[in-house]
């Protein structure tokens, strides 16, 4: 049983090779820009132009002929329409050619369901990725959003400050080392914007913003400053959720999850309850967006009979808005 999956809801197109749960390859391509945001159009011309070399390379990497897949897996939402487009019509064009079964999979839940490689089997998911920030917990047949980002994703806040302070983009990992040299004597109170499990960044934006046109902080306090409070509303939301769903397992996924300090803070927090809870981290290539996890939860649909004939890909398209609480989870 081998399927492959593609990953295309954004700035990254990757595919991953999976066989009986086990990731053979997981070969990925990031659109960057030096300066502004991400242009739709232009990162779906990215995927477009470099969806064969990647194809051929994850074949390669996974030692396994084309013929040896079993079905294609796609990431069919949420995500970016002219990105998704791409990923959907070479999912179509690849089962087309391999007459092999079609899965379409949640992005999202995908993250959640390929941090189960490290071992966790019930666990709540702080996903905190540019896009998307949401604390995500099984619950009665669906991942239940527990709580999420009023505003824009932690991610993109990190990012918009970043681009502000014009350190490039993505800003996360240049954030993370800025806030490492900070003298820690100097963190900066910033806006803590919590409500119940939800949380929002724009007002701390503004905020810093207004304090790095001010002159009178330095970046690098800011850096600290920031991850200090913003990771600490993702530190507690996630904890409330803990208490709140009584589950032992706490499991970290989405691209800002790959930063130190706050893989840090939640073992502090894991470890400090009275009730301890596990923490689970997926290695990097896991966290950021990647087409192993399309794979890996493809995998998993797969086997429960959840799939579409190459016969009837016309009936399948892209869902750009889809929720993590939209889909009825048949596959547990
Ligand atoms: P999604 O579609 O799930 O929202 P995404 O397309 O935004 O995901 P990811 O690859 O999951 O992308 O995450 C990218 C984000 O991760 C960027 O905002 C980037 O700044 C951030 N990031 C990466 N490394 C770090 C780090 N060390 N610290 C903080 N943020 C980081
Ligand atoms: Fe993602």
């Amino acid at each position: 049983m081998a399927v492959l999956g593609i990953e295309s809801t954004a700035h990254t197109f990757g595919i991953g090779i999976v066989k009986d749960g086990k990731i053979l390859s997981n070969v990925k391509k990031v659109y960057t820009t030096e300066i502004g945001g991400i242009i739709p159009t232009e990162a779906a011309k990215h995927h477009f132009q470099n969806k064969n070399e990647i194809y051929f390379e994850a074949l390669t990497n996974a030692k396994i002929k084309d013929e040896d897949i079993d079905a294609i897996a796609f990431s069919q939402g949420p995500g970016l329409t002219p990105c998704l487009m791409e990923g959907m019509r070479f999912a179509k064009e690849l089962a087309d050619k391999l007459k092999k079964p079609i899965v379409p999979v949640n992005h999202c839940i995908s993250h959640l369901e390929v941090g189960k490689i490290t071992g966790a089997k019930d666990p709540v998911m702080l996903y905190c990725s540019g896009a998307n920030t949401q604390i995500i917990a099984y619950a009665s047949e669906k991942y239940r959003i527990f709580g999420e980002t009023l505003d824009i994703g932690v991610g993109n806040f990190i990012d918009v400050f970043a681009r502000y302070a014009r350190i490039g983009f993505p800003g996360g990992p240049v954030i993370q080392k800025l806030a490492e040299e900070a003298d820690k004597k100097n963190y900066i109170e910033l806006p803590y914007k919590v409500k119940g499990m939800d949380v929002a960044f724009s007002g701390i934006l503004t905020n810093l913003k207004q304090k790095l046109e001010s002159k009178k902080y330095s970046l690098k306090d800011l850096a600290y400053s920031l991850q200090e409070t913003v990771f600490a509303m993702l530190v507690e939301t996630a904890e409330r959720a803990l208490a709140h769903t009584g589950k032992k397992e706490l499991l970290l996924g989405g691209g800002v999850a790959c930063n130190k300090r706050l893989q840090e803070m939640c073992k502090i927090m894991c470890e400090e309850r009275e009730e301890k809870v596990k923490l689970f981290v997926p290695d990097n290539s896991l966290l950021t967006d990647n087409g192993a996890m399309i794979a890996y939860l493809g995998e998993i649909m797969f086997l429960k009979g959840i799939k579409f004939s190459y016969k009837d890909a016309d009936k399948l398209d892209i869902m750009p808005r889809q929720r993590t609480d939209d889909v009825k989870v048949k596959w547990k």
